[in-house]
């Protein structure tokens, strides 16, 4: 046997990130709208944005999740587009950040189907959002994909051997069972992946239904939903015409004045400065007074937003170049993962 084609089992690195290098984070949004809502912006995307800062961070545009449920090839090419252009416009800098399109990484899939191998059928059955989106498509129509979804997602993450997962709470569970195959994985077969930590968002600055200030703002009930990308004429009349309570005071309140508060929320979010300030700043102000200081607090940032989103996909060959310097990134982040994963595993290594 030559040396090259020798098997190394154990003396393939483990990707663990250099000491001094910040720890590094991952997450993904899927392209399933025409537009990121404003709870996306506040509860994930801003905070990406703050993360890129002190972590070697990866963001990804997961096309390939997107395609687990009904859907439309044109409308997922425009919104993969899209929320690549939106994570740009809404402060992701290429050159702090890898940011790329998930199905234009292969290593992504390649580290599914392993990881899928050591997958129980019944605990991938008890994802609860599986169960949930299974129900709702019927069992007729929901797919192996949507069973599976979790398994890539667990991919995305271990294949960078990030540290931190910046999640909503509605993915703790994908996170524990992420955390579970990188410990399976390394017991069987070596230590191979870091474990990853969620970093679950606190859900206070969690933005309300407009329209119905008791239910968490969704794109789902689109009256009461702000999206980024809405017309000014849009937003201005969905802010106007939000539920406010009875009285004409304004104060934070969230059991008796919840749309109010909300209302406080969504101003505080936009203009750094907690609820309650806002309410002190507005005291003696009607709701109207509320209510422009709202759409202006929500205008002057998607007034900006969208002229860069329009600016980026006006100009596919900018947008080219930037997804092709992440995918390029990443891809280099993940093949030593994969090269790992395949010699621990058992896979015949050829010679490059
Ligand atoms: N499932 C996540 C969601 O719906 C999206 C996602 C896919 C993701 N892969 C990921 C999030 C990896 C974090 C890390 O929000």
């Amino acid at each position: 046997m030559t040396s090259t084609m020798s098997a190394s089992p154990s003396s393939a690195p483990a990707s663990t990130a250099p000491v001094n290098q910040p720890p590094r984070v991952l997450s993904g949004i899927q392209p399933t709208a025409d537009s990121f809502q404003v709870g996306n912006y506040l509860g994930a995307i801003r905070r990406w944005v703050d993360l890129q800062e002190t972590h070697d961070a990866f963001y990804c545009v997961v096309d390939q999740h997107a395609i687990t449920v009904d859907y439309d090839p044109q409308v997922l090419r425009h919104r993969t587009l899209l929320s690549f252009a939106q994570l740009m416009a809404a402060g992701l800098d290429p050159q702090r950040a890898t940011i790329f399109v998930q199905s234009h990484v292969p290593e992504h899939s390649q580290l599914s189907w392993v990881l899928q191998c050591m997958t129980g059928f019944g605990e991938a059955g008890r994802m609860t959002q599986f169960k949930d989106k299974s129900a709702r498509e019927g069992a007729d129509r929901s797919t192996v994909g949507l069973f599976t979804y979790p398994v890539l997602q667990a991919a995305d993450i271990l294949i960078y051997q990030a540290d931190g997962v910046p999640v909503g709470e509605d993915q703790r569970q994908h996170l524990e069972l992420t955390r579970d195959l990188a410990q399976r994985f390394n017991s069987r077969f070596g230590e191979t992946f870091v474990v990853p930590t969620a970093l679950i968002v606190a859900d206070t600055a969690k933005i309300l239904d407009l329209a119905d200030p008791t239910s968490k703002m969704s794109k789902s009930s689109p009256s009461g939903c702000l999206f980024l990308l809405d017309d000014e004429r849009v937003l201005t009349k969905k802010i106007k015409t939000a539920v406010t309570d009875s009285g004409r005071e304004i104060a934070l309140d969230r059991e008796s004045k919840p749309g109010v508060s909300n209302l406080l929320s969504l101003i505080g979010a936009f203009t750094d400065r907690t609820p309650e300030q806002v309410a002190t700043d507005l005291q003696g102000g009607g709701y109207g007074d509320l209510k422009t200081a709202a759409i202006d607090a929500v205008l002057s940032f998607t007034g900006p937003f969208a002229a860069a989103v329009a600016e980026l996909m006006a100009d596919p060959g900018e947008l080219t170049r930037l997804m092709n310097l992440g995918a390029h990134r990443a891809r280099e982040a993940a093949a030593p993962t994969l090269a790992a994963v395949y010699d621990r595993v058992g896979f015949v290594q050829l010679p490059d």
